[in-house]
């Protein structure tokens, strides 16, 4: 084609790609392309805010590096991997929600009931539940993988003054399909504000806060790996998560106890001689 116009520009480029013998790559290449394009010609693009978009995609590749996914959080906060996630979501299991990119694999074994506050202060958490299928049967020997941010707000592979697997713990639940651990109770962060993506939140007049959460992955053969958060239900950024991942089913309450209801055998540093926060929290596995 040697007249190309602003009207069939994309057209064009649909008959360039015909040749792609691969069915799913013109679809999705296509209809890419075709809302570029659209988004172009609607806002009627500058010169200068194509530069500008460059120049955007430019520093996300500056800054990218193995422990910091500047790609992966600007497509956190413009919601598309939420919308990725809830495209896929089994409506008969618990939502799955964004894996984030702090989660360190190869976490050692965490018995359980057992402690990954260790160390470190602040308010006691003492999470349990059961891991069932959607018919409410608990799935034996599933694999339970947890992850949250130290009290700094901060995660191990962001601080240097944790170990490697800090608040990382890797959990085989027994044939009952229950797990308990006990851990700190997990604070409100930011997602990191200092690069490209941070430029696009502080333009949209947005906030970079997340809302407090704890991190599960859980496996279990023959069922669909879910990849998912937990939020309390008091948290003041619920609704206004930056990176879009609170579901309904995936908020929890926090129960306040007295020490002396502190369980036998659940494993804690330390004596608990305070009020602790109490959580219980079922998750079901879709088949695969
Ligand atoms: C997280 O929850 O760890 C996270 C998710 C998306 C972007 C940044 C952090
Ligand atoms: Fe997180």
């Amino acid at each position: 084609m040697r007249n190309v116009t602003k009207d069939n520009i994309t057209d064009v480029f649909k008959a360039y790609m015909a040749a792609s013998t691969d069915a799913r790559t013109r679809e999705v290449m296509g209809s890419l392309v075709q809302h570029l394009h659209d988004f172009a010609r609607e806002v009627n693009l500058t010169h200068d805010e194509w530069r500008t978009g460059i120049a955007f995609l430019e520093g996300c590749a500056a800054v990218e590096t193995e422990d910091r996914h500047e790609f992966v959080l600007a497509s956190d906060v413009l919601g598309l991997s939420s919308l990725v996630d809830m495209l896929h979501s089994r409506p008969d299991a618990t939502s799955s929600s964004v894996l984030g990119p702090f989660h360190v694999s190869g976490a050692p074994p965490l018995a359980y009931g057992g402690d990954m506050k260790r160390h470190y202060g602040g308010p006691v958490l003492l999470a349990q539940g059961t891991i069932r299928d959607t018919s409410g049967n608990p799935i034996p020997n599933a694999e339970l993988d947890i992850w949250q941010t130290a009290p700094n707000g901060m995660y191990a592979s962001q601080d240097d003054e944790q170990d490697t697997f800090s608040f990382h713990g890797l959990m085989t639940v027994g044939e009952d399909g229950k797990y308990a651990f006990t851990t700190v109770k997990p604070v409100e962060y930011t997602v990191p504000s200092d690069g490209p993506v941070g430029d696009i939140l502080r333009a949209c007049g947005r906030h970079p806060w997340r809302p407090s959460h704890l991190h599960y992955i859980i496996k279990a053969p023959g069922f669909k790996t879910l990849v998912t958060e937990i939020f309390p239900d008091d948290d003041p950024y619920l609704d206004q998560d930056t990176v879009f991942g609170v579901r309904d089913d995936l908020v929890m309450t926090y129960v306040e106890k007295p020490a002396s209801e502190f369980p036998e055998g659940m494993a804690i540093s330390g004596k608990v001689d305070e009020p602790f926060l109490s959580v219980e929290f079922d998750v079901i596995l879709a088949h695969a």
